[in-house]
């Protein structure tokens, strides 16, 4: 191999360029928005763990764990895995800082890349970045149905207005064995239309067969018993009350009597929102409650929990096909169009002290032509060019461009800070008035209706 080549970013992964980065900035904000308006709290946890954390918190027999986990062994030959999701590191962190004796940390949010070596595809990256939010500490079932609500906020305040939410129960540890039993009588029947892979997961992991995509699968898993229907009388109990509750806010769903989901820490409520979009990776949002995970993680205690993680990149996908524009701040307020050494020399002082004032502002750091750098205060969609030719630098002025209307006036120097200031405003303020009413205003409150109940 050369030497020289050019090196590529990995597969699976990609670069968010300038133009893009924007656009995850505002959605970013939205997102950390309505967190501050539930009043979930940050929380960051470190990028690379303990690989037994995921191994015993999403489970050995899960694809995550067994097929797509990076992991590393460090100098001092520890096992560490980079993170490829972010309860089982919440938790952790939840229960190694003690957070449930403090009282009112129990919701947080996360935002950040996760690593999982799958096939890239469309939607479908080895580094990725979800959304989170965890409810630690109860067992509530209005806190699954306050997390599904959390959500269902987050992309209605995006203007994503078209998805589908399929909820299920896997009920508890108490009532599973006999589902369990059942199911694998059931497969066991079938065995032979099973693919390889299905075959050797009836002992280890029977429900993920329910998932497996191959057409034969499928077929022959078709007439399964379904999880919810071995609910025990406190799990069917509490699966209907999140659906009361959902109700009540008028949230179209789909109940889901075998939805299968790809980590084991799951007991109860569990759902996903898709997005019809998308086409084959169109689950935008996974979540559910996992009652038993702290134990697993090594808690004395029982510590309930329930949760989602969105994926921002399909997010982004949806948001693109459904043609929702993302309000975006100007990037660039001013632009310095200077011709001559002085007048680049009094440009760049001005340049700073404008920034120091708090004015996005651009110049040329060389010697382009005034009608090169008035093209490319153009393509910046700068709102206001100051231009200083020879003519201005004798009398002292500076010529300021309105580039919104065309208009031209010859300000002295020594005003130049605080007229700038003052002419953004107004455009601020005309902008503003020019916005077209918000059709949501007079809302009445009746909830997340736009969604399309299948
Ligand atoms: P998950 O269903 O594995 O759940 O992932 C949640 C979301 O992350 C998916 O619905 C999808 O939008 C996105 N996602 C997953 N893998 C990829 C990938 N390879 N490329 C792009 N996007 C991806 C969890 O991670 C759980 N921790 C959710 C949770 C929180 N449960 C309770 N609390």
């Amino acid at each position: 191999m050369s030497e020289n080549r050019i090196l590529k970013s990995i597969r699976g992964t990609r670069d968010l360029l300038p133009g893009e980065t924007e656009a995850w900035d505002v959605v970013e904000g939205v997102v950390r928005e309505v967190m501050a308006i539930y009043q979930y709290r940050e929380i960051r946890t470190p990028l690379f763990e303990e690989t037994q954390l995921f191994a015993r918190g999403i489970g050995e027999h899960t694809d995550i764990v067994s097929k797509e986990m990076y992991t590393f062994e460090d100098q001092g030959g520890r096992s560490l895995t980079l993170r490829p999701e972010g309860t089982a590191p919440v938790v952790r962190a939840y229960l190694e800082h003690k957070l449930g004796a403090q009282g009112t940390l129990d919701k947080f949010y996360y935002m950040g890349p996760m690593f999982r070596q799958e096939a890239p595809q469309k939607g479908r990256t080895r580094q990725f970045h979800q959304f989170g939010a965890e409810i630690i500490g109860t067992d509530a079932p209005e806190a699954d149905a306050e997390i599904i609500l959390l959500f269902l906020a987050v992309i209605d305040a995006l203007g994503l207005d078209s998805w589908k939410l399929h909820i299920g129960s896997l009920g508890c540890r108490e009532c599973r064995p006999a589902y369990r039993e059942e199911l694998v009588a059931f497969l066991k029947g079938v065995e032979d239309l099973l693919c390889e892979d299905c075959r050797g997961r009836i002992d280890t992991n029977p429900m993920r067969i329910l998932d497996c995509k191959r057409e034969g699968c499928r077929l022959a898993t078709a007439k399964a018993p379904g999880r919810i229907n071995f609910l025990d009388p406190e799990c069917s109990r509490h699966f209907e009350a999140v659906k009361t509750l959902l109700e009540e806010r008028s949230v179209p769903f789909t109940v889901d009597p075998r939805m299968v989901r790809g980590l084991d820490y799951y007991e109860r409520t569990t759902f996903e929102v898709v997005n019809p979009d998308l086409g084959a990776q169109d689950a935008i949002c996974g979540g559910g409650r996992y009652d038993g995970l702290a134990e697993m993680l090594g808690s004395v205690e029982r510590v309930p929990g329930v949760g989602f993680a969105a994926g921002l990149e399909r997010i982004m996908l949806a948001l693109e096909a459904a043609g929702v524009e993302l309000e975006f701040e100007p990037l660039c307020e001013v632009a310095l169009v200077h011709a001559g050494e002085e007048a680049r020399r009094r440009m760049f002082t001005l340049c700073d002290v404008l920034r120091r004032a708090g004015v996005a502002c651009t110049m040329d750091l060389t010697e382009r032509s005034v009608k090169a750098q008035m093209r490319e205060a153009n393509r910046r969609e700068a709102l206001i060019a100051l231009i200083t030719g020879e003519k201005d630098l004798q009398e002292n002025n500076i010529t300021v461009k309105n580039l919104v209307d065309g208009v031209e006036e010859k300000i002295p120097v020594e005003k130049i800070v605080p007229v700038i200031l003052e002419r953004l405003e107004a455009m601020d303020e005309a902008a503003i008035d020019e916005e077209p009413e918000d059709p949501s205003a007079g809302d009445d409150g009746a909830g997340p209706q736009q969604g399309e109940a299948a």
